[in-house]
């Protein structure tokens, strides 16, 4: 078991996946995980839709131009905003973000791959009716999930010199890499 600490910054998006099934407890942990964000007052805004059906992946990968990985993936999870429940938007759709990085963390712990896909949302039209939800939600991101087949994944991000001030703008962070 690794720490919080460890899993973030050991967590890199996974494209490729093996053949191997997702079980169903894996599943309920990483939706747990999702349940178990924060939230402005507790607002829960969130929905799930779990896909394993191969006919609805097949459909779901005509909406995207990263049609591959979810074609090799062995489940999707929609995630959604109901506005229906929605108390404030910027904030529900934050909440929603915990959600889905507590998702994603969920998965290195479970030795599963995961990647948070956007670009999806550009036929939000088109996958909301294959996934038939109602008029009120709207989609926030769909999760590719499966176990990773075994190769180096590099990224990079910007040093903290280069995205923190001390006490106010200009002045930078000291300690900063
Ligand atoms: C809001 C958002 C949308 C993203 N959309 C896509 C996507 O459509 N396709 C994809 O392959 N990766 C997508 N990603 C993953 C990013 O490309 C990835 O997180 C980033 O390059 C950093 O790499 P890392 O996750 O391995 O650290 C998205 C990530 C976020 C947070």
């Amino acid at each position: 078991m690794s720490t919080t600490i460890e899993t973030i910054l050991n967590r890199r998006s996974v494209r490729e996946y093996t053949d191997e099934t997702i079980s169903e407890k894996d599943i309920n942990t990483i939706l747990d995980c999702a349940r178990w964000a924060p939230s402005g007052l507790n607002n829960q805004p969130w929905k799930f839709i779990v896909i394993q059906d191969e006919n609805t992946i097949t459909k779901l990968a005509q909406c995207t131009h990263y049609s591959t990985i979810v074609l090799g993936s062995k489940v999707l999870i929609a995630v959604y905003l109901d506005n229906a429940e929605m108390y404030h938007h910027d904030k529900d759709v934050m909440a929603i973000g915990a959600a889905i990085q507590n998702m994603l963390l969920a998965c290195v712990e479970l030795g599963l791959g995961s990647v948070w896909l956007g670009e999806i949302l550009k036929q939000e039209e088109k996958v909301s009716s294959i996934l038939e939800v109602p008029e009120s939600y709207e989609l926030m991101a769909v999760i590719a999930i499966g176990k990773p087949v075994e190769k180096e994944r590099m990224s990079s991000r910007k040093s903290i010199a280069e995205l923190t001030f001390e006490n106010k703008f200009g002045k930078k962070w000291i300690g900063s890499n």
